[in-house]
């Protein structure tokens, strides 16, 4: 029997490439260029399956294609509000993506950032880096405290409880929760957790608040200049979650008036390009999109990726259809 034609968008770990290329008549992109929505298009005309990640844009426009040849999206990743999730279904083609392997990895990322954002360690990098270290003194880049401190969290799936968990458990952090549907009560109890109505409840009431929602058109700017107005002035914000969730030009304007503490972003809205303004601030911390990036982490979402292609061609539902 023929195997199915397989197209891997990105470079992936070599085990997971070499598993796939063993079950699947496999594609690799050996010189790991992201594809454009073209090259998408045609990819989805003559492959049974496409392996998209975060970098591929698959849009109404690559996804204008009158006979699709693949049936299935198995997405290297959580999230995939990269995907038209709308198209895809009109041409009745499953998505899968890779949830719980990552969110470990991820909730680190987002608790590396707010300690470095509240201790000003981003600042004090660059600083003797730069040959500016002067030595030690009373009053040099004091930053905050964060045992003991009030967290926000917004969303509250996999990646969500796993930084409560760091918060609360490893610093002692009064947790508040806001989610779009309620949380089970022993959910919350794990964390000795509050969960609120709205994030107008919630940004009043925090010291750091950490962005786990899904991004998508939904949540664009769902953290705008109101919402940053109700932040505490010596607040901080974190973002693991999608770019655009956060209105980058009402933050960029936040944190030059100071009008909250400070902000560490791991992920921005039209990743790769970084609004200028942003880099202009002192008070941010900055990542390359690095939350699920170990090796533990790439490895897992890889042959999660394949476990739910020969789910699917061999008749069987993945376990982690989306769609
Ligand atoms: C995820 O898994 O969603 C990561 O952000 C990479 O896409």
């Amino acid at each position: 029997m023929q195997k199915p034609k397989v197209l891997v968008t990105r470079r992936w770990p070599a085990a997971v490439e070499a598993q796939l290329s063993e079950r699947f008549d496999t594609v690799l992109n050996t010189g790991d260029k992201p594809l454009n929505e073209i090259e998408i298009r045609d990819a989805l005309r003559s492959f049974d399956a496409v392996l998209p990640t975060v970098t591929d844009t698959v849009s109404a426009k690559a996804l204008d294609v009158s006979q699709p040849q693949a049936r299935i999206l198995a997405n290297y990743g959580v999230g995939y509000s990269h995907i038209d999730m709308e198209r895809v279904a009109d041409h009745g083609m499953m998505v899968t993506n890779t949830p719980d392997v990552l969110s470990e990895c991820t909730a680190d990322i987002a608790m590396t950032l707010l300690l470095m954002v509240a201790r000003r360690a981003g600042e004090g990098e660059r600083e003797l880096r730069a040959g500016q270290w002067t030595g030690w003194r009373p009053t040099h880049l004091v930053g905050t405290k964060v045992s003991g401190k009030t967290l926000g969290v917004v969303g509250f799936g996999r990646i969500g409880q796993e930084m409560a968990r760091r918060a609360h458990h490893g610093f002692g952090m009064k947790i508040i929760v806001q989610n779009r549907s309620r949380v089970p009560p022993d959910v919350l109890a794990k964390f000795n957790a509050v969960q609120v109505d709205s994030l107008e409840d919630l940004m009043p009431q925090c010291d750091f608040i950490s962005l786990h929602c899904p991004g998508g058109p939904a949540n664009r700017n769902l953290i705008n200049t109101r919402m940053m107005n109700l932040m505490k002035p010596d607040a901080f914000l974190i973002n693991t979650a999608r770019g655009e969730v956060i209105d980058e030009l009402a933050l960029s304007r936040a944190l030059m008036f100071e009008t909250i503490g400070g902000a560490a972003l791991d992920v921005f809205d039209g990743e790769p390009r970084i609004n200028p303004d942003l880099l202009q601030c002192d008070n941010l911390v900055m990542l390359p999109h690095l939350g699920s990036a170990t090796r533990e982490a790439r490895e897992a979402m890889g042959f999660r990726v394949v476990d739910n292609l020969t789910d699917f061609f061999e008749g069987r539902d993945p376990r982690d259809r989306v769609s």
